[in-house]
């Protein structure tokens, strides 16, 4: 039998990769990194095969789209941040079988899947970022999962869980990863650069941190309750699609986890960004 071993939401800031870079912004963000680099730890300690990455920089408009490539290999250069993320080169294998597998229960579900294997369908950084440092081997299977911004709430819980009974269902284990931000009001254009250590707004600030620290205390019913507005006042980004979909892994309303903070809150480019775990009972 499968099962999820770990559940995740992390950040993907291109910062991350900036600050691995020789010159001024070495270092920026050695502590998302490290971050991510012990959630990496901590699958492979509980035998992952695979990295299911719900990945907000893969934007569709229509349905749910996992990308089940045999394997996941090229150069990527960012369009959208070219001067941050270039000549990134990428090698990991894919999981068809378990994609294929989450569509069926997908598709029984009343969902609009589509399963692809295209070899143009390149990966984002939303994945490619944080595997650098979870998958740093690129031993470990990665299975791309779009999202949906277009989607209710109702449909986003409903495709994670879906996804929760496909791994169920499979022989694997597998790492499930929000890969996106908590606000997402990005710095204003003119002084982006001068903010990438900053907050946009201290309203999103506070809010962030309460969503953590329910989180934390692992009172689900009541950020449920705010989600819808919460994605929509600060600025989710893809409508915090990636977080819907890890709620309705973690069993959505039934879940009472409390999380675990890897990498405390940090703002970004005016976003807010951390990597917090949710334990999967
Ligand atoms: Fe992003």
């Amino acid at each position: 039998m499968g099962e999820v071993i770990q559940a995740a939401k992390i950040t993907h800031v291109p910062s991350i990769y900036l600050s691995e870079q020789p010159g001024p912004t070495q270092g920026i963000r050695q502590h998302a990194i490290d971050g991510l680099k012990e959630l990496g730890r901590r699958a492979a300690e509980r035998g992952a095969d695979t990295f299911v990455v719900l990945d907000v920089h893969w934007a569709v408009t229509i349905g749910f789209h996992l990308n089940a490539n045999e394997r996941h290999a090229g150069e990527y250069t960012s369009h959208e941040l070219p001067h941050f993320i270039n000549g990134l080169t990428y090698e990991y294998p894919g999981d068809p079988e378990l994609a294929k597998l989450i569509g069926e229960h997908g598709e029984a579900d009343g969902l609009h899947m589509r399963v692809h294997q295209y070899p143009g369908l390149s990966l984002e950084y939303g994945t490619l970022i944080p595997m650098r440092h979870m998958n740093p081997e690129g031993a470990m299977r990665v299975l791309p999962v779009a999202c949906n911004e277009n989607a209710t709430m109702e449909e986003q819980a409903a495709f994670g869980k879906a996804i929760r009974r496909a791994v169920d269902a499979s022989d694997r284990k597998v790492s499930v990863l929000a890969s996106g931000s908590l606000s997402h009001e990005f710095a204003p254009n003119k002084v982006a650069d001068q903010k990438r250590n900053e907050i946009t707004d201290e309203f999103n600030r506070q809010v962030d941190l309460r969503v953590v620290e329910l989180w934390e205390q692992g009172r689900v019913e009541e950020f449920l309750a705010m989600f819808p507005s919460y994605a929509e006042r600060c600025y989710g980004e893809q409508r915090m699609a990636d977080t819907a979909m890890l709620f309705g892994v973690l069993g959505w309303d039934e879940y009472r986890g409390k999380a675990e903070s890897i990498t405390p809150y940090f703002p970004s480019t005016g976003t807010g960004q951390i990597n917090i775990e949710f334990p999967v009972g």
